[in-house]
């Protein structure tokens, strides 16, 4: 067979780009080595760990708010097996839809390890061994990545586990450790927390989600902490020692020899992902990957390797669906000869904790090291109705703006929906608004929302109405 454009890797980067590349009528193929398609996103990742967030905080509520909220519930039970059942059909559906939206874009899909044998030909291994080949004009590595896991942690997926076995656990654990505060340790680190496990995490820097907004990781440590989350800050894990029933994680404190063990059911290593190009032949074509294995890219999302393109987790940037996503569209629009753009400074990034944590644009971190002149507005959810009325009052919006422009550099938000909220956001720096134009915006009454607005008149004139 012969191929316009073959991608190789199904998650949100790769089959995204499938579906354009049928749209603009070029033809297509597709290579996944798992059987179902979708990617880490949809099958140990996004979904999955939003399914279960979704699950928990159900719990947690009927736990914790449902008497205040006048609701006496009798015989509270988790029933895990059945979460994890829930789970894996919400899994199901969603990536049978992609299978779905291949045949009705015309999309080939070739199941099996896809690698390189030269620039135009690619070979896909099936797991019986027997394989194939298929000729391409163009090819898009969307091979995404796996998780990072030291030797010294001694990963053996049953005990010591990544995302991917914690999203099965089907029994509740009665203490797990989790090393890295990063997005993961935390959201997955909350489905557990609220399901009565007791949480600890180890976080080597001195604060939680530490690429984001300092005020988010102290405004997120605080509620993580009332759900009975226990935090090691400026610490390392040094060592991970398992048995069949638990393990012993060995901890140092950062800058000194101090250590102590934590002792747990379960370690999840949590300590970020790493680009995956295993096999994939690139040696054969002479594609160049950077110091971290990311598959290095031009302006255009091109290798050095002409018309062999890479997108998502595999190269550099946040390692996000929607940016995958956006990546995919970028590269095919290219091929078809039109000028798509990307603007990287406005790709939102959420985590799915409750409260939420949702951010775009620059940290202040960032503009005081740029040395931007800017003005910062805030609010918190606990002086809006909308908040009390549903007991969401943690966390707060934090606007920055342009000293001198009053345009909109970044926005920061911890709290009820901001995951939804941040989007209004993005779409007000995409037209480069002032904080003024976000304040004098009518916001529906009453919303979570309306702490944004607020938000933005404190930064544009320090005006908020309702502190
Ligand atoms: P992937 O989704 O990793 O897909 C790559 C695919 O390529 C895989 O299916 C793999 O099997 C296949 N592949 C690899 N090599 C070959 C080969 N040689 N031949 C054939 N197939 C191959 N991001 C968000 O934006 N929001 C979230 O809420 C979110 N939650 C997450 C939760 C968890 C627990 C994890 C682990 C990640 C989460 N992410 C989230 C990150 C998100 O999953 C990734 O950024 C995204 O999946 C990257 O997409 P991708 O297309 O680059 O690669
Ligand atoms: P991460 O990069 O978000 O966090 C890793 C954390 O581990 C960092 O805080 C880091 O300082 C810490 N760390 C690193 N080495 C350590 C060590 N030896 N000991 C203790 N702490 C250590 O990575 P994570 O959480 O594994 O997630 C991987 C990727 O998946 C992220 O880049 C994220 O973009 C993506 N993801 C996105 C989600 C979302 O958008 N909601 C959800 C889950 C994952």
């Amino acid at each position: 067979m012969k191929y316009d454009l073959t991608i190789i890797g199904s998650g949100p980067g790769g089959y995204v780009a499938a579906i354009r590349a049928g749209q603009l009528g070029l033809k297509t193929a597709l290579i996944e080595r798992y059987s179902t398609l979708g990617g880490t996103c949809l099958n140990v990742g996004c979904i999955p760990s939003k399914a279960l967030l979704d699950s928990s905080e159900h719990y947690h509520n009927a736990a914790e708010k449902f008497a205040l909220h006048g609701i006496q519930i009798k015989d509270l039970a988790v029933d895990m097996p059945q979460m994890i059942k829930r789970k894996n059909e919400v899994v199901d559906q969603t990536c049978q839809g992609v299978a779905f939206l291949m045949k009705k874009n015309k999309v080939d899909v070739y199941h099996g390890h896809g690698s390189f044998v030269d620039q135009h030909t690619i070979k896909i291994t099936k797991d019986d061994g027997s394989s194939e080949q298929i000729e391409t004009d163009k090819t898009i590595i969307a091979t995404g990545s796996k998780p990072i896991t030291p030797a010294a942690f001694n990963y053996d997926k049953k005990r010591v586990i990544t995302s991917t076995e914690a999203l099965n656990i089907d029994k509740v654990p009665k203490r797990m450790v989790v090393i890295g505060g990063g997005v993961i340790g935390l959201e997955l680190g909350s489905v557990f927390a609220r399901l009565g496990t007791e949480v600890e995490v180890v976080e080597y820097l001195d604060s939680i989600i530490p690429t984001m907004d300092k005020d988010c990781g102290k405004e997120l440590m605080r509620a993580l902490k009332k759900l009975g989350v226990k935090f090691h800050l400026s610490h390392k894990v040094v060592d991970v020692q398992a048995t069949s029933r638990s393990v012993t994680v060995k901890v140092q404190k950062r800058d000194s020899e101090d250590t102590f063990e934590l002792k747990a059911d379960y370690c999840l290593v949590a300590i970020g992902r790493q680009a995956y190009t295993a096999n994939l032949g690139l040696e054969n074509i002479g594609v160049v990957t950077d110091d971290r294995g990311r598959v290095e890219v031009n302006s255009h999302l091109e290798t050095n390797v002409p018309g062999i393109y890479a997108i998502g987790d595999v190269i550099q940037g946040a390692m996000l669906a929607h940016k995958a996503e956006e990546e995919g569209i970028f590269v095919v629009e290219t091929i078809a000869g039109q000028q798509p753009h990307i603007n990287y400074n406005l790709i939102p990034g959420v985590v799915y904790t409750w409260p939420e944590v949702a951010a775009v644009g620059q940290t202040e971190e960032q503009l005081k090291a740029a040395g931007i002149p800017y003005k910062s507005g805030k609010f918190p959810f606990k002086a809006l109705g909308r908040a009390r009325a549903s007991t969401d009052t943690e966390g707060m919006v934090k606007v920055l703006a342009h000293a001198d422009t009053d345009e909109i550099l970044g926005v920061h938000m911890v709290g009820p929906r901001t995951a939804d909220m941040i989007a209004e956001a993005v779409a007000l720096m995409e037209f480069r608004a002032s904080a003024e134009d976000a304040a004098r915006m009518s916001h529906a009454h009453p919303t979570y929302t309306e702490a944004f607005k607020e938000a933005a008149l404190a930064a544009t004139a320090d005006r908020a109405l309702h502190i």
